[in-house]
């Protein structure tokens, strides 16, 4: 597997505190990579580093080979580089099909637009059909679901995730964290930032282990599931 995104020695700071130093990890093109981590362990904010939000103190980040630590939020979406917003951060009076069409507003490509949606429509039938509805009158799993499916829309090479089971019921999170491993078998790359440590680690081919700002961790999901001090910090007993 080739490497698609690769993050060498990445400081980020806000003001004086240094929220991340020196992590460093890779995300092999065309699997799910998880980014695990208590609270306050700088998952977000590598996120927001990677999408151009928060700009590095240092290190690099590299995509398919080319450096793009420096570029602005809008050129790394359109590098294929695209994050799916909060749940509530979808546009509450705008219907549901209104909202998947806006994350397809960069392209030209109208066919491959209708096939996208086709694609997010049988990923999540919900979202068919409630398509004339008002996405303010969704569930929150279902707001996360369009979340996701307006990411897709924008057809990206590498899709980022900040804990997409947040707030959900366990079914909930099942199912999402379920069509996520559908999505990526159609061989999208993805970087899933969870607190569901034990969901996220059984979907991801590789995981990573962030502890104040720090990787402690870094194995296959297999191992660090079953890792004793991955289980004893984070899974319980
Ligand atoms: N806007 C900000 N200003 C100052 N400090 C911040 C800001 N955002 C986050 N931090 C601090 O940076 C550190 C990392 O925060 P971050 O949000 O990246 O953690 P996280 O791993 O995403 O946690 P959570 O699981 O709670 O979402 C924390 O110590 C946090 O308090
Ligand atoms: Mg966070």
């Amino acid at each position: 597997m080739s490497v698609l995104l690769r993050v060498e020695d990445l400081a980020v700071a806000y003001g004086h505190v240094e929220a991340v130093k020196d992590v460093s990890f890779e995300l092999k093109d065309g699997e799910i990579t998880a980014l695990v981590g208590a609270n306050g362990a700088g998952k977000s904010t590598t996120l927001l580093a990677l999408s151009g939000l928060l700009p590095p103190k240092s290190g690099r980040i590299l995509f398919e080979e080319e450096d793009i630590t420096r570029l602005r939020p809008h050129e790394i979406v359109r590098k294929g580089i695209v994050q799916v917003a909060e749940g509530r951060a979808i546009l509450t009076t705008l219907t549901v099909r209104e909202n998947l069409a806006l994350g397809a507003y960069t392209r030209r490509d109208s066919a491959g637009v209708k096939d996208s949606l086709e694609q997010v429509f049988h990923l999540f039938p919900r979202l068919q059909d409630r398509a004339e509805q008002f996405a303010g009158n969704l569930s929150g799993g279902e707001q996360q679901m369009l979340a996701i499916g307006r990411a897709l829309m924008a057809k990206p090479r590498l899709l980022l995730l900040d804990e997409p089971s947040m707030g959900l019921a366990p079914i909930l999170v099942q199912e999402i964290l379920r069509t996520l491993a559908e999505i990526n078998r159609t061989g999208l790359t993805m970087l899933l930032v969870e607190q569901n440590v034990r969901q996220a680690l059984k979907i991801a081919r590789h995981g990573y282990v962030i502890e104040t700002g720090r990787i402690v961790l870094a194995d296959s999901g297999e191992n660090l599931l079953n890792h004793p001090g991955v289980v004893e910090a984070y899974l319980g007993t």
